[in-house]
């Protein structure tokens, strides 16, 4: 097993997004099952938000399989603006797993934009250290999720998409 690296970017959509109370997303849906296909094969986690017409998306794993996983997703035509945030080893994965959050106007995620300025979903324009928070609070949101007994929100996908990988207690 090679380095363990941490790969955070950001783009832009090249579709149209359907309007969010409509559900999830169509394009974003198809992605999601394609990721977690090749990504559970290769042993890469991470995750995927989808939000006001942009993807975050952060990928664990391997370096080599990172990297090679990261040029073919560069190459999709379905977004653009590809831009990396943070590329980073580390010793433990955030995210064992494959999971998503789809929630374009979530509140909590709004005050954290808020509290660094932010009026909009705006990742092309993070720092490395704003990218590296937001994989974070994710991170940190799905314990809440897991842990709190909170029902799943609206645009939970994590029942759909993502293998548990820590126990629920
Ligand atoms: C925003 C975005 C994120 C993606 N994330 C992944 C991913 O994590 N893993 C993956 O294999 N493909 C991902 N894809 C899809 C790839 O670009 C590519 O279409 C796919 O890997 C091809 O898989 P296939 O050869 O099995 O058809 C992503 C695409 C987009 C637009």
């Amino acid at each position: 097993m090679g380095e363990l690296v941490r790969l955070v970017y950001a783009s832009k959509a090249s579709f149209m997004p359907m309007p969010a109370s409509s559900g999830v997303e169509p394009t974003v849906a198809r992605i999601l099952m394609q990721s977690r296909q090749n990504n559970s094969r290769k042993d890469v986690g991470g995750v995927l938000y989808f939000g006001d017409g942009f993807f975050f998306q952060a990928l664990e794993g391997d370096r080599g399989t990172v990297t090679e996983t990261f040029e073919r997703i560069s190459a999709d035509s379905r977004h653009q603006q590809v831009t990396t945030l943070s590329m980073k080893t580390v010793t433990t994965r955030l995210f064992a797993d494959w999971s998503m959050k789809y929630v374009p106007a979530e509140k909590s995620l709004r005050e954290f934009l808020g509290r660094r300025g932010y009026t909009r979903f705006q990742p092309l324009r993070f720092s490395e250290e704003e990218a590296e928070a937001l994989v974070h609070f994710f991170d940190a949101k799905r314990d809440e999720d897991v842990d709190g007994g909170k029902k799943p929100g609206r645009f939970s996908l994590r029942a759909l998409f993502s293998r548990k990988s820590r126990p629920a207690n």
